[in-house]
């Protein structure tokens, strides 16, 4: 059996088996947008590999951290632009 962690995502609790990449427990919390270009489009991922930096969030505090290269890991806290 897959042992499952738990982590936030803009506050809410989700449940993932460990070692889920981050991106896809973004998109299995129902996040609108993983974060904005500077002129307001909504980015998410992209290439999935972390070459295109499209995945960033903000991740234990800090920012611009690639979603796509992060494993989750118990308590793990995730922030999106909401
Ligand atoms: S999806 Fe391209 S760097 Fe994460």
């Amino acid at each position: 059996m897959t042992k499952r962690v738990t982590i936030s995502v803009n506050g809410k609790p989700i449940s993932v088996p460990a070692g889920t990449i981050v991106a896809a427990a973004v998109v299995e919390s129902g996040a609108a947008r993983f974060r904005s270009s500077l002129h307001g489009e909504s980015r998410g991922p992209l290439c999935g590999m972390g070459v295109c930096f499209e995945c960033r969030v903000t991740i234990n505090g800090q920012p611009h951290s690639r979603s796509c290269l992060t494993l989750c890991e118990e308590g793990l806290e995730v922030r999106t632009d909401e």
